[in-house]
């Protein structure tokens, strides 16, 4: 039975959240397995949009367990937060539905404060993260000074370390920790308090093993992507990317499933493409245009609340995740939110020095000089949100779809066209996705 990497085609935003409390619902555990508090993965629950940050879409169903797997940096604070939030909403976190890797690396307070400092507006080296510790998190771990959920079995030795971590941190966050208010004896007596609510609600388990024997007695695994290709710290526009490895590789580290055991990955794209943050984007759209699609499609960030930046469906970029992620279909997320413009334009090439290229350049320097080449395609009215069959789309719509389909080298699997949970249309009459 299939296990089924869902992975973000761009810049992360596709609607990865979407389509994984899609699919969810017959799946027997959905995992996330890189990034931390910084995804934020929205979901339609009882008629009202609930935004997921740390814990895994499947929470919202009855049947998958919930794994947090051990390529995740999990913030302790940010995620009992999420739980009660969740709570308040209505539904039940157990630890006989979440599973927390043992081997999972903790994103602490003097993480996110670092986070911050690099951030802020003055400094050269800005990206634009969310600020919520990611970074410095991954920069411990592989440094081999991270402390991970292990760690709490020694408290003696979670002690030292602590110490000596903050020692070493203190004189760069200092000043920014509130003037010596912060040591690691408080450190350490949060991170405990913490650590005891977390383990009420999750249990702190071997998940390698977990899921190793859920692969062996054939469950249907769902492995969450965050964030997206683009973002990838090795084939994104480094250095404006993620810590962590995006891509359908990064689902085997991240989880100890092997590489030979993941049957299907599916790359999730919006039938246009947003950034947020900064970096290099070559189908950026002009600003009346882009303000439009940012309100139409409610283009805000999930974690930070960030304007996103918005532009035309760059088929290079999807192409290459294509690549790098050998999708076996692609999932086309929001195409209701294109209906009524009169032409709808796709970057099927760049123009750098008199080239064209078919990729994403590795050089991000590179990509900021590439200008777009667009194939304009005819525009489509409108998308009724009640349609549920895919010869009913507009034909428009299905060409782009196809044509989409034809560039990037894959077929699709299904679109969505709306934020509910049933507004997704096969194109081919079997619409079992899990075979
Ligand atoms: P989901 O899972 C979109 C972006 C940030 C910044 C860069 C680095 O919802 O798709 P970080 O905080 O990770 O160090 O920031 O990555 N970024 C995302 N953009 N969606 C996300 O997650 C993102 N997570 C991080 O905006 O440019
Ligand atoms: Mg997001």
């Amino acid at each position: 039975m299939p296990v089924t990497a869902i992975i973000g085609a761009q810049w992360g935003d596709e609607g990865k959240g979407g389509v994984v409390d899609y699919l969810a619902q017959d799946a027997d555990a959905v995992v996330r397995f890189q990034g931390g508090a910084n995804a934020g993965h929205t979901v339609i629950y009882k008629g009202e949009p609930l935004a997921l940050h740390l814990l895994p879409c499947g929470i919202v169903h009855e049947r998958p367990i919930c794994v947090i797997a051990n390529g995740v940096v999990v913030d302790l604070e940010a995620l009992i937060e999420e739980i009660r939030l969740v709570g308040e909403r209505g539904m039940s976190v157990t630890p006989q539905r979440l599973k927390i890797s043992d081997r999972a690396h903790l994103t602490l307070p003097y993480h996110r404060l670092l986070d911050g400092q690099r951030e802020s507006a003055d400094s050269p080296s800005r990206i634009g993260t969310t600020q919520r510790g990611v970074g410095p998190t991954y920069v411990d771990k592989v440094d081999r000074i991270g402390i991970r959920f292990l760690d709490f079995i020694r408290p003696d030795d979670l002690k030292k370390k602590l110490k000596r971590n903050w020692e070493m941190k203190a004189g760069q966050c200092g000043s920014l920790a509130g003037g010596g208010e912060v040591t690691a004896e408080t450190l350490l007596h949060s991170l405990l308090s913490y650590y005891e609510t977390v383990v009420q609600y999750a249990e702190v388990t071997d998940t390698v093993v977990v899921l190793n024997q859920m692969v062996a007695d054939g469950k249907r695994i769902l492995l969450e992507g965050a964030q997206g290709t683009g973002l990838d710290v090795d084939f994104g526009t480094y250095p404006y990317v993620t810590s962590s490895s995006t891509t359908a590789g990064g689902a085997c580290i991240g989880t100890g499933i092997p590489p030979s055991r993941i049957t299907q990955v599916f790359g999730v794209a919006k039938a246009y493409t947003t950034r947020v943050g900064e970096g290099p984007f070559p189908t950026e759209m002009t600003a009346g245009i882009q303000e439009e699609i940012r309100r139409r499609g409610r283009e805000y960030g999930a974690t930070t609340g960030r304007p996103r930046r918005c532009g035309w469906f760059d088929a290079v970029l999807v192409r290459y995740a294509r690549m790098i992620n050998g999708f076996t279909g692609l999932i086309l997320t929001k195409l209701d939110i294109l209906s009524g413009l009169p032409e709808v334009p796709i970057a099927v090439a760049y123009e750098w020095q008199g080239r064209h290229l078919t990729l994403l350049p590795a050089d991000t320097r590179v990509l900021a000089e590439c200008k777009p080449v667009y194939e304009i395609l005819p525009g489509w009215t409108e998308i009724k949100r009640s349609l549920r069959k895919w010869s009913d789309l507009p034909d428009n719509a299905r060409r782009f779809a196809d044509r989409i389909s034809q560039l990037a080298g894959v077929p699709v699997a299904f679109v969505s066209i709306g934020p509910e949970r049933d507004a997704v249309l096969f194109p081919d009459e079997a619409d079992s996705f899990w075979g």
